[in-house]
């Protein structure tokens, strides 16, 4: 690396603002309980990841965060307001303020990367078409994409289709970004890009970050802090600075998955 290259991104504190409380959180479908009481909070400018087993509520967590359905108990505040009953325009501003990439990336395939880019845009403002298209493009242009723009989902690879998830998360340039697995399947040094892209936000921008992935070597390099859910457990069994979990976690599981060990 370079002596010019821009710093690394350096985790807020303690007393950086609160941008997401989840409070005695549970959730089940039916008689299948996720989890019984999961509490934590993401303060702003925090990239702050979410980890654990396949099918132990990862995803479910973050469409909890996003107020997509209710939980069971608990409640969960973003941005000031309580997504478990916020209604109507309450709801829609809060939902502005919010970018969300899904696990599946959900590119429309029938439109190029900036119509893709340009949508969200075109449903939650007034913006001129001009406007918007100028928008999409320093998007695209801010993950790498600025050369891709009028290529179809199909015509571009797995990774650059997870970074065009991440520009249409960010076209109304959310202060809170959702990205669910971004580099699952990623080659290592397209999953590194994202990383770093990451972190740059984070730093540039101060957006705060909430990451569901499993790829230990991008939780180390990203991670301000972490949660780590557990089916078993029904619950959290780790939370806190992913490094410093790596080396002083004694919970079997934690330490396995930290230490890439067998069980
Ligand atoms: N809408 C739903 N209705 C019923 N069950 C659901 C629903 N969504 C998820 N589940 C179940 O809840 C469990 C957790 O699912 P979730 O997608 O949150 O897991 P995950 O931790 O994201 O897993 P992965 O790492 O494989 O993405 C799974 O058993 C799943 O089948
Ligand atoms: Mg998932």
């Amino acid at each position: 690396m370079s002596a010019a290259a821009a710093p690394a991104h350096v985790a807020p504190g303690p007393d950086a603002p609160k941008v997401v409380t989840v409070d005695h959180l549970a959730m089940a479908f039916g008689a299948r309980t996720l989890f019984r009481d999961v509490s934590f909070e993401v303060r702003a400018g925090e990239v702050f990841v979410i980890l654990g087993g396949s099918g132990c509520g990862k995803s479910t967590l973050l469409k909890l965060m996003i107020g997509l359905f209710p939980p069971t108990a608990g409640t969960i505040e973003v941005l000031g307001n309580d997504i478990v009953t916020a209604s109507g325009d309450a709801r829609e501003r809060m939902l502005k303020r919010i970018g969300v990439m899904w696990q599946s990336g959900a590119l429309f395939g029938s439109m190029t990367l900036l119509e893709n880019i340009m949508l969200p845009l075109e449903a939650h403002t007034k913006m001129p078409e001009e406007a918007r298209r100028e928008a999409a493009r320093i998007k695209l242009g801010m993950v790498g994409l600025g050369d891709a723009s009028n290529r179809l989902p199909a015509e571009i690879s797995g990774g650059m289709a997870k970074r065009a998830g991440i520009a249409r998360a960010m076209a109304l340039d959310p202060p809170l970004l959702f990205l669910d697995e971004p580099s699952a399947g990623l080659d290592p040094i397209t999953s590194a890009g994202l990383d770093k892209l990451i972190q740059d936000l984070a730093r540039d921008l101060g957006t705060t970050f909430i990451v569901v992935t499993h790829e230990l070597q991008s939780i180390l390099a990203i991670g301000d802090r972490c949660i780590m859910l557990d089916k078993d457990a029904q619950g959290m069994i780790a939370t806190g600075n992913p490094r410093e979990l790596r080396d002083t976690a004694t919970h079997p599981v934690v330490r396995a998955f930290f230490r890439r060990e067998a069980m």
